[in-house]
Parts: structure tokens; sequence; C-alpha cells
């Protein structure tokens, strides 16, 4: 059986492209794997979240994680402040990563050159950090949108490190991994190219029908084609993307065919892509009240998820110190 790692960062609720990227299809990946999810809010940290809203923000990502059908009795859900271990490991791993390859990263630029203000330190590691979650568990696979494949690269590149310096063959390299279909990026509905939190170009789980209604009818649009068989410009591509993740393969047949023969109606587009959003996430929606209602349902998942996860992490951290050389008197 496979260990398979998922984490989302606690900066809010969770969108289409959380889902999509990081949870569909879990159901069955639940039961054919070890499964591990958790909310990473030590990696919420470096926009400094004010102190009043940093325990909302880990309840919401944990409520939706379970509306959206994971079963804590099959998976190991935790918060990632509750296993201290994951710390150590960070630093361990820091000790072999270099300011050169950290601060090449893509995530890292584009982060540097928005705030230039806040390059902190944990901005920089934040790659080590991930690798770290990762490796605590030894995962085989993790459950990943496209937009997180550079840091499975650098958590590959310093799992080998580790492997090569110390002369073992300890951690396995992870993959990025997608249920065996390809990683995928759901886009934003503003035409640009990734639905985020940051972006602000999101539909939430938690949105309302006619929240979603309102964000898919605003999407950007134009005229329509002018000649058959045209090349679709981004912002209508995008489009196309969340329909073919919502709907069936023949509505997206439909409305190409449309495309192609210069008939499409955007109104009628976006009617259907609205009305399988809603399909989509309304049994989710329909769980998350009553879930963050329960305090005493989170209080026990959670507390339960930690004891397992801790199990695990205390495992690999017993044995990295053993490789590195620590030894009791
Ligand atoms: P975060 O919180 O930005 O996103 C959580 C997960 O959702 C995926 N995702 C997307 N997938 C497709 N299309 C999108 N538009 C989209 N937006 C987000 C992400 O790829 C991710 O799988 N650094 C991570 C959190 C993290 C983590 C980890 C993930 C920390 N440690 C270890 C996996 C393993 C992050 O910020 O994800």
């Amino acid at each position: 059986m496979d260990t398979v790692l998922s984490g989302i960062r606690s900066t809010g609720n969770l969108h289409l492209g959380n889902y999509y990227g990081a949870l569909r299809n879990f159901t069955r990946m639940q039961f054919e794997n070890n499964c591990f999810f958790f909310i990473a809010d030590y990696h919420s940290l470096t926009t400094h979240p004010d102190p009043s809203i940093l325990h909302g923000n880990v309840k919401n990502v944990l409520t939706e994680y379970l509306a959206a059908g994971i079963d804590p009795e099959v998976s190991t859900i935790y918060i990632q402040s509750d296993v201290p271990e994951v710390c150590e490991l960070y630093l361990l791993l820091n000790m072999h990563a270099y300011l050169g390859e950290l601060s090449k990263t893509v995530s890292f630029k584009e982060k540097a050159r928005k705030n230039p203000d806040n390059v902190n330190a944990g901005l920089l590691t934040y790659p080590t950090l991930m690798a770290a979650d990762i490796l605590l568990h030894n995962a085989d696979k993790v459950r990943v949108g496209k937009d997180q494949e550079q840091h499975l690269e650098m958590t590959r590149k310093f799992a080998r490190r580790f492997n090569n310096i110390y002369g073992v063959e300890f951690f396995n390299e992870p993959v990025a991994y997608n249920f065996g279909q390809e990683l995928i990026k759901i886009p934003g509905l503003d035409g640009s190219g990734k639905m985020g939190k940051s972006e602000g170009n999101c539909v939430y789980l938690k949105d309302t029908p006619k929240e979603i209604e309102k964000k898919v009818k605003r999407a950007l649009t134009d005229e329509g084609p002018k000649e058959f068989d045209s090349v679709k410009p981004d912002y209508i591509e995008n489009l196309f993307t969340i329909l073919k993740v919502v709907s069936t393969p023949e509505v997206v047949a439909h409305f190409d065919e449309k495309w192609n023969k210069c008939e499409i109606r955007y109104g009628d587009l976006k009617k259907q892509l609205a009305e399988d959003i809603i399909k989509a996430t309304d049994p989710i929606r329909s769980r998350i009240t009553d879930i963050e209602n329960d305090d005493t349902y989170l209080r026990k998942v959670t507390k339960e998820g930690a004891e397992k996860a801790r199990e695990s992490a205390a495992k690999t951290l017993r044995q990295v110190r053993e490789i590195m050389g620590f030894k009791t008197f």
C-alpha cells in the first residue's frame, strides 16, 4: 500500500482549484492507500496572519476537508502544528538546503517580487518545510495540483541528497500525483491562469448557488469567434477547462461544436457551467454547516489525527537521527 499525502495551507476557504487539484476522487484513494491529509498552518505564517483569525482559518480547512468526504476512520487527518516532529525534520533538512536553490524557486521569486518588504526566512525555506511534511511520513505520492510540481521536484532532490550524503536508501523520492490523471490547474474566472486565494478569483466550495451564478456570469468573455474552428483565447479556454472537470464529455462536446461553428452563446455556456459547478459542490456545501457547528467532533478528529500522525512522524525521526549520528548516553 502506498503512502499518499495531501496538504492545504490554512489561508481561507477551499476553492474549486483545491478540490480538483488535491482532493477529487479521494474516496477511492483513501481505501487503496495509506492517506494523510493535513492542514499547513505553519506555512500560512509567512504572510503574518492576525492571531485572531489563525484558528478560524484552520477550522475552515478542517471542516471543508471533512465535508468533502475524507473519512477520519480510514485516513489520517491532522493539523501541521499538532505534530512538532515536522519542525525538527525541517531544521535537519535545512542544513542541506542551499540559498542558491531556494532563492531560485518560482513561488519564492514571485512572492518576493509582490511583497518586497516581507522576504522572510520562512518564505525562503518554504520548500524545505514542505519537504519535511512529505518526508515525515516517507510518502510515495503527493496529491497536488500543477502549481506544486516544482516543490515536489525539490523534495525529491532533498531526499536524494540526504540518501547520498549518509550513504543510505532511506527516503523515497515522492512523486506528484493525481489519481492516475494529469496534474491539473484550475484557472480563474477572471481570465487569469490560476484560481487562487491570493488572486481573488475563486469559486469557493462554501459559496451559495446564487454566489456561484453571479461569479460565473461575471467571467470574462467577448463577442464570440469570427471564423470557424478558431483557436480559443485563454479566457474562453479557461471556461472550457472548468467545464471539463464539472460537466459530462457530451456537454463539453456540445459547446465545443457550437464554438467551432461560431454559434456559441456565452449566456448558455455560463448557465450550464454554473449549474454544473453547483451540482458538483452541492453535497459538500450542505455538509459544511453541520460539521462546523460540531466542535466535539472536530476536537475528536484532530486529537486522533495528531496521535496517528505523530506516531508515523516519530518513527521516521528516530531513524533520521540515528542515520545522522545522534546518540543517547
Ligand atoms: P495551497 O494551499 O495553495 O493549495 C492546496 C492544494 O490545492 C492545489 N491547488 C490547485 N490545483 C489546481 N488548480 C488550482 N488553481 C489550484 N490551486 C491550488 C495545490 O496544488 C495544492 O495541492 N504549499 C502547499 C501546501 C503544502 C503541501 C505540503 C501540499 C504544504 N506542505 C506538502 C502537499 C504536500 C500550498 O500552498 O497549497
